[in-house]
């Protein structure tokens, strides 16, 4: 029965004042509170949003420039064991092992916040999902406890998706831990992948209807569930029910991040007791075309063939700047680092033959990597420039290519992927 509002009556009476009968008013208000419910509904998702939104700019702001302390101090905690270690006492360079550790594991972090603020702005890619996520399965159960089965079902054929890899990795890898710590290290975690259609299922990431085809990966655990007052905070950064130091908060809001970034949706279902578990469907939007076979890993190339060849650092980190010519120093090849792009570029300028590549930051004070990338190859259009570029700066691999840049990475980038780009430059 719909909702009334209450009666308005009118007694109807003869001439002695006897009662015949009541007049009476009612309106069916079901609509109108329904309408109402909706709109409180609507708000409470709009100031989540509004929430959701500065906590992500606040996130994001910090991680970044975390992430350039980060990759200095792992980078020369790097380098002091590569160059010193043969001959440091085994307490010292087991100390900064832990240094290394603690600051991986603050990397992982920053990496799940930048995804969380931004998508992590990954180079996306046309993807068949099967054999990276075989691959993930693969690495994953080989950590896991005996006691915990783990199964997959891929399906035959799932079409490609456009995706970083890494992105599909990290979502993948937060899934399946956040389903092993739910089983408290017994039982079972099915993965999933196949080609669905959704009909109309409110999506638990956007609460927006979603319908069509989607390629789905389902993380499916028989652990201990989520409590229903719970399940609506999961996604939320910093939202965790793990011990301090077990877990922060940002595997979901990470997910939640990539899925926005991408389009895609979640689906949770879940129920506390024995036996019942969660399940995580995610879906993507099917990419057309075929994705290409993986590409053979880069050759390693022998220092020797580096044969000291100049290099021009640009970043007005100092410490990253330095260290980036460090590492291009003990490999064989000669760097001059600046700090700031004009005097790099008169540095160029004064000869600009002696220079064989440069390798540049994209924000810095007085002079855009972009801008200095267009002076320098004003002079030397055949110039290899490679970018590395903090993740708030608002450069991505195909803007810097339309510009010229030959290669663009994000910081902080793994100085054997920054080489590797460095010597096919330069072939
Ligand atoms: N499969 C699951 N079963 C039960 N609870 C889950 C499951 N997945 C997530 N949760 C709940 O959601 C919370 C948030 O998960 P999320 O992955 O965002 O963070 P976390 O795992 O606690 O920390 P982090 O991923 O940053 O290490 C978890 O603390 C847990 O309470
Ligand atoms: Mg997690």
């Amino acid at each position: 029965m719909g909702q009334i509002s209450p009666a308005h009556a009118v007694p109807l009476r003869d001439t002695h004042g006897n009662i015949l009968a009541l007049l009476g008013l009612t309106r069916d208000i079901s609509e109108r509170r329904a309408a109402e419910a909706e709109r409180a509904h609507l708000q409470q998702q709009l100031q989540h949003a509004q929430k959701l939104e500065a906590i992500g700019q606040l996130t994001g702001g910090i991680a970044h420039d975390f992430n350039n302390i980060l990759g200095a101090i792992l980078g020369f905690t790097g380098l002091t064991l590569d160059r010193y270690g043969a001959q440091l006492p085994e307490k010292a360079v087991s100390y900064l092992n832990e240094v290394q550790k603690a600051g991986e594991r603050a990397r992982d972090l920053i990496q799940k916040m930048l995804a969380f603020a931004r998508g992590s702005g990954g180079e996306a890619q046309l993807l068949d999902p099967r054999p990276l996520v075989r691959e993930v399965i693969k690495m994953l159960a080989s950590t896991l406890p005996s006691s915990l089965e783990m199964k997959e079902q891929i399906e035959q054929s799932v079409p490609a998706v456009r995706i970083d890899p890494v992105q599909l990795h990290q979502i993948l890898t937060n899934l399946v831990i956040n389903a092993r710590d739910a089983t408290g290290g017994q039982g079972r975690i099915e993965v999933g992948l196949r080609l669905t259609v959704l009909t109309g299922q409110v999506c638990d990431v956007c609460h927006q209807p979603v319908q069509g085809e989607f390629v789905e990966l389902t993380v499916r655990d028989d652990g201990s569930g989520i409590a229903p007052e719970v399940l609506p905070k999961i996604f939320d950064p910093f939202f965790t029910t793990k011990d301090v130091g077990k877990g922060s908060g940002m595997g979901l809001a990470m997910v939640m991040g990539i899925l926005r970034e991408h389009d895609g949706h979640a689906l949770v279902e879940s129920r506390l007791g024995e036996g019942h578990g969660t399940t995580f469907r995610l879906f993507f939007h099917p990419a057309n075309g075929h994705a290409p076979e993986a590409l053979a890993p880069l050759a390693t190339v022998a220092v020797a063939e580096t044969g000291g060849r100049h290099i021009l650092v640009v970043d007005d980190e100092v410490p990253l700047g330095q260290l980036l010519g460090e590492v291009l120093d003990a490999n064989g090849y000669r760097a001059t680092v600046h700090a700031n792009p004009r005097t790099a570029l008169a540095a160029f300028q004064a000869d600009p033959g002696s220079f064989d590549a440069v390798i540049t930051d994209q924000t810095m004070p007085g002079m855009t990597g972009v801008e200095l990338a267009h002076e320098l190859l004003a002079l030397r259009p055949d110039l290899p420039v490679l970018m590395v570029s903090g993740y708030s700066d608002k450069v991505d691999a195909e803007t810097a290519e339309k510009h010229g840049i030959r290669r663009f990475f994000y910081k902080p980038v793994e100085s054997g992927a920054l080489l590797a780009a460095l010597r096919e430059a330069l072939l």
